[in-house]
């Protein structure tokens, strides 16, 4: 019988800017390497060595607690240093654009720069400017990759699979970053996808993306597995398009009544911040069925998985594409 030998999967980006951009594989070696660093968090001493002597840069232009504490925390369980540039302080208030600000963070020697921008495309922009990485932690609608990723990740630790899992996402899909890299991400995986919101949060051709759409509530958590409440994003609403907020609770709002009519236990997640009686009922974000804080756990075991093979790519000097 003629030994079979296992081929090793090869990690070639230089950047993480999407989930669009990666490969199915790519996708399960983050999560297999997840799965060994959310191993190391239990420990006592919950710390290796794999980046010293390594600076990972926050470069936040929007708001957040989860992604950049969760990316310093990250870097530092590997051993990183870790600088966070907080932009109301910094010269990006002089004027200074986010090419000028990368390449001066290249020019001060740091290894990774983790960009959060309101504007899509801020991260792949930057990413073409730098030799160094750049991981995008969200770019205006376009993606969150690393959450798309701690999502599946707590989906298989619960499933034990992606594949054929049902998967509703509700709410505002159309300003979402974290619905396009779940839909990205878990579509490429095997699950099958469905969405649901008012049509004014439904962007046009979303169909394309291999998803299901639907307006009924009801419906939409019917056959889930899992359901991912989405955040409504106030802040993006320019044009004051969002329904009433009652109005959109009672419509759409993830309640302990709705998940009884569907019938089956449905595992509920949010990427966070809750709005609590706006999208989601307090019962059911704290209830036993929520894993919304075992995701913020498990996002640090991703990004260090990330952060991990971005730097394992630059040693290998294997920076030959954008991804
Ligand atoms: N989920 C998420 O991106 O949260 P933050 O905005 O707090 O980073």
């Amino acid at each position: 019988m003629s030994k079979q030998t296992k081929k090793k999967q090869k990690w070639v980006h230089k950047d993480l800017l999407g989930l669009e951009y990666l490969s199915h594989d790519d996708i399960i070696l983050l999560l297999d390497t997840a799965d060994s660093f959310r191993e190391i968090l239990d420990r006592t001493i919950k710390k290796v060595p794999a980046l010293r002597g390594k600076t990972v840069v926050n470069l936040f232009y929007e708001p957040s607690t989860r992604t950049r504490v969760s990316f310093e925390i990250a870097a530092k369980r590997l051993s990183a240093d870790v600088i966070n540039i907080a932009t109301e302080t910094s010269s990006v208030r002089k004027g200074e654009t986010l090419n000028d600000t990368g390449r001066n963070i290249e020019a001060l020697k740091a290894d990774v720069i983790i960009v959060r921008h309101n504007c899509s495309g801020a991260a792949t922009m930057l990413a073409r400017n730098v030799n160094i990485s750049v991981v995008n932690a969200g770019d205006g609608w376009h993606e969150h990759p690393t959450q798309g990723l701690l999502d599946i990740f707590t989906l298989r630790k619960k499933f034990g699979r992606i594949e054929g899992l049902n998967v509703t996402i509700v709410g505002d899909i159309a300003h979402s970053r974290v619905a396009r890299s779940n839909i990205w991400g878990l579509t490429k995986l095997g699950a099958r996808v469905m969405v649901c919101a008012p049509d004014i949060l439904i962007p046009p051709g979303i169909e394309d993306m291999g998803v299901s759409v639907t307006n009924d509530i009801d419906e939409a958590l019917v056959n889930a597995d899992a359901v991912n409440v989405l955040r409504m994003q106030f802040e993006r609403d320019e044009k004051a398009v969002f329904p009433k907020q009652l109005e959109y609770f009672k419509k759409f709002g993830i309640t302990e009544e709705r998940l009884k009519k569907a019938g089956r236990d449905i595992t509920v997640m949010h990427p966070g911040p809750i709005n609590r009686g706006i999208e989601i009922s307090s019962k059911v974000a704290d209830g036993v069925n929520s894993v919304i804080l075992e995701q913020v756990t498990n996002g640090i075991a991703v990004r260090m998985a990330v952060l991990f093979w971005l730097s394992q790519a630059r040693e290998n000097n294997k920076n030959e594409t954008i991804g």
